[in-house]
């Protein structure tokens, strides 16, 4: 999903870069016209910055978010998971009043404050970007339940998720991947873990469900940590 994301950010930068150039190519043609002076090095000028736009462009699409203060930069960007999917995510997991449930790269906190508020669940918010956790707080207080959720600025490669009965992730292939060693080795076997839209590589999920949400369908998946 932040892949298509970034996507839709790449084509959105490429299509500016392109309105951008017309106009400048327009109104090189009017001068060169009205000077009768377009010289072959005023047209490699031009195309220069008509490709260093597009390569910018490009560039900014893929880049990860800016560097919060004080840790690294999210590995993703923020995007949110649609409410719909959130609920069909806990389902998946069947959060129950007995689970501690672990949003890695939790955003507005909207996962676990649904899960506190509507599945009786304790949760825990852990996010890169102090922006994020100030956020996920505030909310979790506007829904009365701040008291139930734990809310860590950490990286969540290295944050201590010993104590989660229920993972929930919204993160990239890559970093999936990355977290998967964790996953396996910091949990305790029977505690489940969801994915939006990323699988987790050569891991099977034990249940794939499809949601239509908005105007596309978007996949969650669940594995159960095997015992050791
Ligand atoms: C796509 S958003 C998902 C937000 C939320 N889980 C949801 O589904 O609505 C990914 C979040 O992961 C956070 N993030 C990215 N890299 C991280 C890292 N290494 N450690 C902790 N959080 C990270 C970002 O700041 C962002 O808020």
């Amino acid at each position: 999903m932040v892949a298509t994301c970034n996507n839709w950010l790449v084509a959105l930068s490429v299509l500016i870069a392109i309105l951008a150039s017309c106009a400048a190519l327009d109104l090189a043609s009017r001068i060169a016209q009205s000077e009768r002076r377009a010289t072959g090095r005023f047209r490699a000028i031009l195309c220069a910055i008509i490709a260093g736009s597009c390569v910018a462009g490009i560039g900014w699409g893929q880049q990860p978010a800016l560097a919060p203060p004080g840790l690294r930069a999210p590995d993703v960007r923020y995007e949110p998971t649609p409410t719909d999917v959130v609920q069909a995510m806990l389902r998946l997991a069947r959060v129950n009043a007995r689970d501690v449930v672990y949003d890695l790269g939790c955003g507005d906190g909207r996962i676990v404050i649904t899960a506190a508020r509507e599945f009786n669940a304790r949760g825990v918010c852990v996010d890169i970007d102090p922006r994020r956790i100030a956020e996920s707080r505030d909310n979790a207080r506007a829904a009365g339940v701040a008291d139930r959720i734990q809310f860590r600025n950490e990286d969540l490669l290295t944050t201590d998720i010993g104590d989660a009965t229920a993972v929930m992730l919204f993160l990239s292939p890559e970093l999936n991947l990355a977290v998967r060693p964790k996953l396996l080795r910091e949990l305790k076997p029977g505690a489940r873990i969801v994915s939006h839209w990323h699988d987790m590589g050569d891991w099977r999920p034990q249940e794939t469900v499809r949601i239509s949400s908005g105007w596309r369908e978007r996949p969650i998946y669940l594995w159960t940590v095997p015992q050791r």
